[in-house]
């Protein structure tokens, strides 16, 4: 989840396109994904989609390196940057300071000197996320707990008068169908739906529940494409109400995760539903999936607005919502059960600029036996 577990990252700001060449040579053999911009604005372009460590040019044709380097270190507080410069004097390297670089490097330098400077620019943004993923547990298991106590009270009472309702709905059911059967139809479908509705807010307490007291978890196989078959059709009517398009891509038929059928339905399910929530209408959601040796992934892309890197590790926090009407759990469930099925789960940019989650779960084949957790 955090921007650690990718490759690292490095945006090279720079004017000259032959350094910029050579160090995306350099770079990328030693293992770096290298993005490269030769103005501020290619810069702040390019930043949107995050970095771990940016190296920037002084002198660049639209603009001041060190403001740039101020700029992008309050976008992403988390990253580094150095500052490269042709000729260093006591205040440029003063400035540098003040606008956060972590190193200064001069013109031209030796590649060794370089890349030690960016390894050791990388350690401290490891060091960084590292400290903050443990907060953030910290916080989570706090707000957790907290969670687990309200709900627990919240779906014990909401619990018995919702059980006395599908009660006198069975009642009512049965005197229905005693009525002839002119009569019956008109009021059998309404019954079904206030059925449906009730089974719908079972669910809902359900996941409080699993908050509140996470169940055992007994995984078996569970085969990937009927699982989105069935979360697409669940989900179609929604997305025609949003006029936007729901794209189920080639799922390989008989690949199978090892996990709770319905519990990865949920997690889909809110997945999905964010997706249409976030893209606007005309747009599309894209359910696609992928596999190696021991894992089979889901992807979700959408073609809204995206996550803001700023707020990728907090959206996953319980009561963490932008909507008027969210509750914020939606995804601190799927990160809870992603994480029983002893999976992962990240979120990133769709290629369209739109958000992409990611889910990654064990292959049933991986699994040694039948798992006791
Ligand atoms: N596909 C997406 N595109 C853009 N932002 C998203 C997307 N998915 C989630 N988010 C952001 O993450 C926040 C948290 O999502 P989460 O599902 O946890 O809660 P919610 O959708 O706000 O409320 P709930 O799911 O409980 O109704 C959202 O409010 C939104 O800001
Ligand atoms: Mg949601």
């Amino acid at each position: 989840m955090s921007s650690a577990a990718h490759r690292p990252r490095v945006l090279v700001v720079d004017d000259n396109t032959a350094f910029l060449d050579n160090l995306q040579d350099l770079l990328g053999d030693e293992g770096y994904e290298v993005d490269l911009a030769d103005s501020c604005r290619a810069a702040r372009a390019r930043a949107k989609s995050g970095f771990d460590v940016a190296l920037v040019d002084l002198r660049l044709p639209d603009g001041d390196g060190t403001a740039l380097a101020a700029e992008l270190k309050q976008e992403l507080p988390e990253s580094e940057v150095v500052l490269l410069t042709g000729f260093a004097t006591l205040e440029t390297a003063v400035a540098a300071v003040r606008a956060g670089a972590c190193a200064y490097l001069m013109k031209p330098c030796a590649p060794q000197e370089l890349l030690l400077t960016v390894e050791q620019a990388m350690r401290q943004v490891r060091l960084q996320a590292e400290k903050r993923e443990l907060a953030r547990r910290a916080q989570m298991t706090e707000r957790l707990a907290a969670v687990g106590t309200m709900t627990a009270g919240l779906s014990h009472e909401i619990r018995n008068p919702l059980n006395a309702a599908a009660l006198q709905l069975t009642v009512l059911e049965r005197r229905v169908r005693k009525l002839p059967d002119t009569q019956q139809e008109a009021l059998i479908e309404p019954l079904n739906l206030v059925r449906d509705e009730i089974r719908r807010l079972d669910h809902i307490l359900e996941d409080f529940l699993q908050f509140a007291r996470p169940r055992d978890f007994s995984p078996a196989p569970v085969e990937v494409e009927p699982l989105l078959r069935r979360v697409v059709d669940l989900l179609a009517g929604e997305a025609e109400a949003r006029k936007v398009r729901l794209e189920l891509v080639g799922p390989v038929p008989g690949s199978r995760v090892a996990g709770e059928e319905e519990r990865l339905r949920q997690v889909l399910i809110n997945l999905v539903l964010n997706a249409l929530a976030a893209t606007p209408e005309g747009g599309e959601v894209r359910i696609s999936t992928g596999e190696d040796e021991h894992q089979i992934w889901v992807t979700v892309d959408d073609t809204g607005p995206g996550v803001p890197v700023a707020l990728r590790d907090r959206i996953f926090e319980p009561f963490f919502t932008t909507k008027a009407q969210g509750s914020g759990l939606g995804l601190s469930i799927v990160h809870s059960i992603v994480t029983q099925h002893g999976g992962g789960l990240e979120v990133a940019e769709a290629p369209g600029g739109g958000a992409r989650f990611v889910v990654r779960l064990p292959k049933a084949a991986s699994v040694p036996g039948p798992a006791v957790r």
